[in-house]
């Protein structure tokens, strides 16, 4: 049997993702979640996908009771934590409550790691602490900014990472920055699926080509970019998935912290992967241009060298694999 992983946010969209490829992998997996933007069902789901047995806790990884309680029951040998919220536009309107869960959640999880001696960590940033890039693609080294208290949690939580790390040499810490991860599970049991309406790109198309939203606003049409709509870095969730098992493997076998970029290098702009959706899936989905959303940025993509010189790490999976599991899970779920 090879290391115990807990997973916070573990019941999400790349957090049940990274747990059925962890567990496919030989690993054991205990999941902490306070269902918060999930549901319990997906526990289920992992467990059918991978047909091994998962642990699960229901609770908020602010409840330094019931995480000394994990730690003290199960013998965690890494943690991937990935419980946050990550709705931008809300981040905006309630930054505090941003700013409190976000780094709450991650200072209390530290202090019983600490308490603990486990001190092996694969943290979950994003793309957003570059800011608005001055040139791509976009390497580790870039200057890093924000535009909004989501990405300035991320942003503040690697600092507290790598303050940490100084002081204290014999932690191991993975900062992964995600570009925009899409896709769902082969099978079609996991996937994306917010309650609300959506922010991101990818679940409002699902929704419109499902007749949920009537049509989709594309915010933007006057960029300096191929087409004029914004440019992304679409990377499939299970290859990101397979991103966290490479920095597991990392965190295990070097004891430094370090960032790596998670994407593909490719650059699709919004028309381009409407169009490819359309395309692949043969569904309809309508759409108007409208005005720029405010805080966006014209094109953003990764440089994924070091990912692959440090960790192995490279995406497989295409934009048509993409855009077909994503769709395919919505149909299967409907
Ligand atoms: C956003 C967040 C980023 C977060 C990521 C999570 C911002 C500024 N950034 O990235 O911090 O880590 O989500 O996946 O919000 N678009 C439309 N119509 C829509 C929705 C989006 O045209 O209804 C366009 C956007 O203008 C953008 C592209 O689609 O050009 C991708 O947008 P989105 O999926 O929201 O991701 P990001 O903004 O790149």
């Amino acid at each position: 049997m090879k290391e115990k992983i807990l997973i916070t946010g573990g019941c999400g969209f790349i957090g049940s993702h990274t747990a059925c490829v962890l567990l496919e992998s030989g690993y054991e997996v205990v999941i902490i979640d306070n269902l918060s933007n999930s549901k319990v069902e997906v526990i289920d789901k992992i467990k059918k996908i991978s047909s091994k047995e998962v642990t699960f806790y229901e609770g908020d990884v602010c409840d330094k009771k019931l995480l000394k309680k994990i730690f003290k029951q199960e013998k965690i040998d890494v943690v991937i934590h990935f419980a946050a919220f990550k709705a931008v536009g809300e981040s905006v309107k309630l930054p505090l409550k941003y700013y409190r869960n976000n780094l709450d959640t991650t200072l209390s999880l530290l202090e019983v790691m600490n308490e603990f001696n486990c001190k092996r960590l694969v943290f979950s940033s994003s793309a957003t602490v570059y800011g608005s890039p001055k040139s791509l693609p976009i390497k580790e080294d870039f200057p890093l900014s924000t535009t909004n208290p989501y990405g300035t949690t991320k942003l503040m939580i690697e600092q507290i990472l790598k303050d940490l790390a100084k002081s204290d040499p014999t932690w191991s810490i993975a900062i992964l920055r995600y570009f925009n991860p899409i896709g769902a599970h082969e099978s079609g049991l996991i996937g994306e699926n917010p309650n609300d309406i959506p922010n991101n790109l990818m679940p409002y198309i699902v929704k419109v080509a499902n007749k949920e939203l009537e049509i989709l606003s594309i915010f933007g049409s006057d960029y300096d970019t191929k087409d004029g709509t914004g440019v992304r870095d679409y990377i499939h969730v299970m290859d990101l998935a397979k991103g966290h098992e490479k920095a597991i493997e990392k965190v295990l076998a070097e004891t430094k912290i370090d960032c790596y970029n998670l994407g593909t290098g490719e650059g699709y702009s919004v028309l381009e992967l409407v169009e490819t959706f359309k395309r692949v899936n043969n569904v309809d989905v309508p759409y108007k241009i409208v005005e720029r959303r405010p805080g966006d940025i014209a094109a953003c993509y990764a440089d994924p060298t070091y990912a692959y010189k440090e960790l192995g790490f490279k995406a497989e999976r295409g934009i048509e694999e993409m855009c077909k599991d994503a769709y395919h899970f919505v149909e299967k779920n409907k």
